[in-house]
């Protein structure tokens, strides 16, 4: 987009679904090919040899999501769960499947709590009381049935396959295993698939997953009973509960997805569509995209910038930890954080010179004063169906606990519950009672996988990385604003403030030194990061022009487009729902 079109951006943006924003108001044409980016290379090809037997994107996203779930153990799988941004070619709809991880029915308040009230530890990050009840394989179901062309039974082979066959041991699995490796000891099942010997492995061994193989078939074979019911909602009901555990039969069976409304803006001729709650990614996306509405950004001097995306971020933040929680449970002023007049009244107070301390801002109820692993994928097939992806066991390795006889890997996203208000999670995340763990509640997230629509095209985009996953998608998005393409999104160099701690984080390229001196005269406190973070997965497609899909160079994925060959016999399911 040219520069000056900033000036002309005049931001409406909306939660709800408007006829004037409806997805497929662009008359896209066919896309020349078929492209996959996804966070390992075995995933990727997975997802391309799906849409190669006759698969649409949909398919691929199971069969890419599956076997995540295998090569990828520390960041999703099926002991987790993840958001899935579907869109339709044929009538444009879209829809947000919701397979995030639901509070056992026996979880409690204060679970997390010890006898004085101080939050225990590690309780919600290590072991099996840490876990959710997953979502993960009930989404796969759900979205090859309802969208999907292929049985299962292909869509889940390569999974079974790499499960069978193993993977490869790489420079970032060892570093991830030994970051888990004492959590991974306390549980025999995840020792001996993920260590070797008690230590971390080397690299080119090859780790093997016999039971999460069986477990796969028993998906593939009997839907979503083949995990929420019958001999493995047994074993994994046994299994956690002898660890110590809460989860319950009936967990399993009243687990279900829920399809949302994603949450959409519209900024600048661009349609932004995205993560609906229990994310919070959409509805910052909108509070910020609306604040920064306001300001030229292009003819901004970099520091300054910086700056006015900085204040935008701490506001929305701030929001996430005071109103955001599980649709279902609490009610949240969704309309009024979205209204173009409250990022008015927001922007009102950012001065253009100064940092705004965030203990100046309204503070979060409740909260006393101030006090890396998921994973992404972008598919878009050569009809033109999308899917942007992002799932997630939680911390490195999820809780840690392999469930025996399953080769599940169980999740420990009760740890993006506010365990007491005010207390940070691992993430430094503060929240309220609205993010209370309660029994049957999903644990606000940040995961933000998201679609860019406009006259020049589509971006489709997402990232891991705990809470500055939705300043990486900002900072995407502003990106792709400029005009500029998959490959330049998915390396821009990236900065993250989250209202609490009151720091800018920074990757050494982000600000150079001139601009930083800049930014701490304005009173901002800069923090550079040793390690890069995020590991986005892009697809941009130009109308009439270039597909290209590129994964982040932080990270050891794969992007790849392929020429879209309409299949011939294609093995379609014996019967749609
Ligand atoms: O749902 C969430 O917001 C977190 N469980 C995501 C965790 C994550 O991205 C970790 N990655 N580095």
């Amino acid at each position: 987009m040219a520069p000056n079109l900033w000036r002309q951006r005049q931001c409406a943006l909306t939660l709800v679904a408007m006829a004037l924003l409806s997805p497929g108001g662009w008359a896209a044409p066919q896309p020349p090919g078929a492209a996959v980016a996804s966070a390992h290379p075995v995933a990727t090809a997975a997802g391309h040899e799906i849409l190669a037997a006759g698969g649409n994107a949909f398919d691929a996203a199971v069969a890419v999501s599956a076997t995540l779930a295998v090569v990828e153990p520390y960041s999703s799988g099926l002991g987790g769960g993840g958001f899935w941004l579907l869109h339709r070619a044929e009538d444009g709809h879209q829809v947000m499947v919701d397979g995030r991880e639901r509070a056992p029915l026996a979880a409690h308040r204060d679970m997390y709590l010890d006898a004085s009230g101080e939050v225990i530890p590690g309780r919600s990050v290590d072991g099996p009381l840490a876990a959710g009840i997953p979502g993960e394989p009930a989404a796969l179901v759900y979205i090859a049935e309802r969208y999907g062309r292929l049985p299962l039974s292909h869509s889940l082979a390569p999974a079974i396959r790499a499960a069978r066959e193993g993977f490869a041991v790489d420079d970032h699995y060892r570093r991830m295993a030994g970051f888990r490796r004492e959590v991974l000891l306390r549980s025999p099942e995840a020792a001996a698939v993920f260590l070797d010997d008690g230590t971390v492995p080397t690299i080119g061994h090859r780790i093997r997953q016999p039971d999460l193989a069986d477990t796969l078939e028993h998906l593939a074979r009997s839907g979503r009973a083949g995990f929420y019911a019958g001999p493995v909602a047994r074993r994994l009901v046994d299994g956690m509960r002898a660890a110590g555990g809460i989860w319950s039969l009936e967990d399993l069976q009243r687990y279900r997805v829920v399809e949302r409304e994603p949450v959409r803006a519209v900024f600048g001729g661009m349609t932004v569509t995205s993560a609906a709650p229990p994310s919070s990614g959409g509805v910052l996306l909108v509070e910020i995209l609306n604040i920064l509405s306001g300001y030229d950004l292009d003819a901004l001097e970099p520091p300054r910038r910086v700056h006015f995306i900085v204040e935008a971020m701490r506001r929305a933040y701030r929001d996430r930890a005071e109103y955001l929680g599980d649709p279902d449970f609490v009610s949240m002023p969704l309309g009024r954080l979205a209204s173009p007049e409250y990022a008015a009244g927001l922007r009102a107070g950012i001065h253009p010179d100064e940092a705004t301390p965030s203990t100046l801002l309204a503070p979060v109820s409740g909260a006393p004063p101030a006090g890396n692993h998921t994973t992404h994928f972008s598919i878009l097939d050569g009809e033109g169906n999308r899917v942007a992806a992002t799932l997630s066991i939680n911390y490195p390795f999820g809780a840690g606990f392999v469930v025996p006889g399953t080769g599940v890997l169980v999740n420990d996203e009760m740890d993006d519950f506010a365990a007491k208000p005010g207390v940070p999670n691992v993430y430094g995340l503060v929240g309220n009672e609205v993010n209370a763990v309660a029994p049957g509640k999903r644990p606000l997230s940040s995961m933000t996988p998201t679609f860019v629509e406009s006259e020049r095209g589509v971006a489709i985009l997402g990232t891991p990385g705990g809470s500055r996953i939705i300043s990486m998608v900002l900072l995407g998005i502003l990106e792709y604003a400029d005009g500029r393409d998959a490959d330049a999104l998915v390396r821009a160099p990236r900065f993250h403030h989250q209202y609490l701690p009151d720091v800018v984080e920074l990757e050494p390229e982000a600000v150079d030194a001139d601009g930083r001196a800049s930014l701490e005269l304005m009173g901002h406190t800069l923090q550079e990061q040793e390690r890069p973070w995020g590991n986005m997965q892009a697809v941009t497609w130009e109308y009439g022009g270039a597909l290209r899909a590129a994964s982040d160079p932080r990270g050891v994925g794969a992007a790849e487009v392929r020429p879209w060959e309409v299949p011939g016999d294609v093995p379609v399911r014996a019967q749609r729902p």
